[in-house]
């Protein structure tokens, strides 16, 4: 029996929306979107706003998928962008232009290497990550964490096994998928042993501010030790679970991690592919968790919308890997090194990072009043990545409500102010991640528009 095709999603009202979204499934398969019950059709974005081809003006929750840290299309950005690749002005020699190639393959460029001196002064100079020599660039979070992954695990032949914590997202792909999720989940590597995550320790703001108990934690890694010794090679984990639902642990559950890999020479490589560029409020999420990493896993915001990743870390662990392993066609391409370079020009020289503490104090807030709403049940998060975990009512469970929360954000209120999600992680949590420089007040008016909205969903849903 061939597979069942959902229907093309489609709103009342959006005639050329919904004309984009059943032409887009004609050719596309449904399996390259993870499901958004909105399925917003986005004719342009500019700062924290989208608009949809009926002119309608969404304020943005989600950043793309945390990625827009710097907002939408910011134009000093994207000027810096283009001079990055033109490296000293454009010159246009008939039908082309004299600039930098878009691929340098088997070759090197100026601005891959100013980037890649930028990117480790950064880490190393700034946030003190004394283990940030050398960076493996890549193109996806995915492709950047099987890289750390191939690192540690051609440090020392014989020891190929990887720690994880449970429940975590690393993406899908090769030995990224192998370290998501849980034993749980099919097609299981067998290199791949999973560890426990603390998620009750950290169920809501409240619970997370109370000390963690360590000492099961300590129990298992030790009894993992014994049983495993020396044939693991790394511990992978996340700042906090981010498509896992969004929980936030303690620091210290994360500095015994830390602290275990150290005793026992194991690479600890940091997954900060959703945590960088200050979603935890600090650039980097080991100096906010205060661990030293042996390789930190960055991407999404690292080239605000630009494809790039990279794996920063040990150059003695990177050494160990031959010619051409970690090549491919995009990995360093100059059009992501100038992303990237512009990015950090940004954080470098602007007051992004304190605009994110403010901000994040005003969501804080404003999500905390959500609690008074029959359909939540706990608010978790810090900095500007938040969650809001869906509560059941009446006859309908939690993931229904999450699913009509979104639904309604996106359809907005009665003056017409509408809110973009990202469609619920883990079944019932609502993320909210505006783009860290959403001005202060414009998040003030939006989350009260998010609290009418679902106070609404909460009378209408049962
Ligand atoms: C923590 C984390 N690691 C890795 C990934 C995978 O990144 P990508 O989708 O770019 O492969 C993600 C993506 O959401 C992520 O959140």
């Amino acid at each position: 029996m061939p597979a069942e095709i959902p229907t093309p999603i489609s709103h009342p009202g959006e005639t050329a929306s919904n004309d984009i979204r059943r032409r887009l499934a004609k050719v596309e398969p449904h399996a390259l979107r993870t499901f958004t019950p909105s399925l917003a059709v986005l004719a342009k974005s500019a700062g924290s706003y989208h608009w949809t081809p009926e002119g309608r003006k969404l304020a943005d929750f989600s950043s793309g998928v945390l990625v827009m840290n710097l907002g939408h299309n910011p134009t000093r950005w994207w000027k810096r962008v283009i001079e990055y690749l033109q490296l000293g002005g454009l010159k246009t020699a008939g039908e082309f232009c004299e600039a930098v190639t878009l691929n340098g393959y088997n070759a090197v460029t100026e601005v891959e290497t100013i980037a890649t001196e930028r990117l480790v002064a950064l880490m190393q100079k700034q946030a003190g990550g004394k283990k940030c020599e050398q960076v493996l660039w890549a193109a996806s979070g995915s492709e950047a964490i099987q890289k750390a992954l191939w690192a540690a695990m051609d440090r020392r032949p014989g020891e190929q096994m990887i720690l994880s914590t449970r429940y975590g997202f690393h993406g899908k792909k090769g030995l990224a998928g192998a370290v998501t999720g849980s034993e749980q989940d099919s097609e299981r590597d067998s290199r791949v042993k999973f560890l426990s995550f603390p998620r009750e320790e950290c169920l809501n703001v409240a619970r997370r501010k109370q000390p963690i108990d360590l000492k099961p934690y300590e129990a298992e890694l030790n009894k993992l030790w014994t049983e495993y010794g020396n044939r693991i090679c790394a511990l992978i984990t996340e700042p906090y679970l981010g498509g896992g639902g969004s929980f936030h642990p303690q620091k210290e559950y994360i500095q015994l991690l830390a602290r275990f890999c150290r005793e026992h020479d194991i690479v600890f490589i940091f997954d900060e592919v959703q945590a960088n560029f200050g979603r935890t409020g600090s650039l980097f999420a080991f100096t906010e968790y205060g661990v030293e990493p042996d390789i930190v896993v960055l991407g999404k915001g690292l080239g605000n919308g630009v494809p790039v990743s990279a794996a920063v870390g040990r150059a003695d662990l990177f050494a160990n890997m031959h010619y051409g392993e970690a090549s491919d066609t995009w990995s360093a391409n100059p059009l992501a090194s100038a992303a990237v370079l512009a990015t950090l020009d940004e954080y470098e020289t602007t007051e992004v990072m304190g605009q994110a503490k403010k901000l994040s104090a005003v969501i804080e807030k404003g999500l905390l009043k959500l609690n008074e709403l029959p359909i939540v049940a706990h608010i978790r998060g810090e900095g500007v990545v938040w969650g809001i975990e869906c509560a059941p009512i009446r006859n309908t469970p939690a993931d229904a409500v999450a699913k009509a929360c979104v639904e309604a954000c996106y359809r907005g209120d009665a003056e017409g102010r509408a809110i973009h999600l990202l469609g619920p992680l883990a079944g019932k949590v609502i993320r909210v991640s505006p783009p860290l420089v959403m001005p202060v007040s414009e998040a003030e008016e939006y989350l009260g528009v998010m609290y009418n909205i679902f106070a609404g969903v909460a009378k209408r849903v049962g």
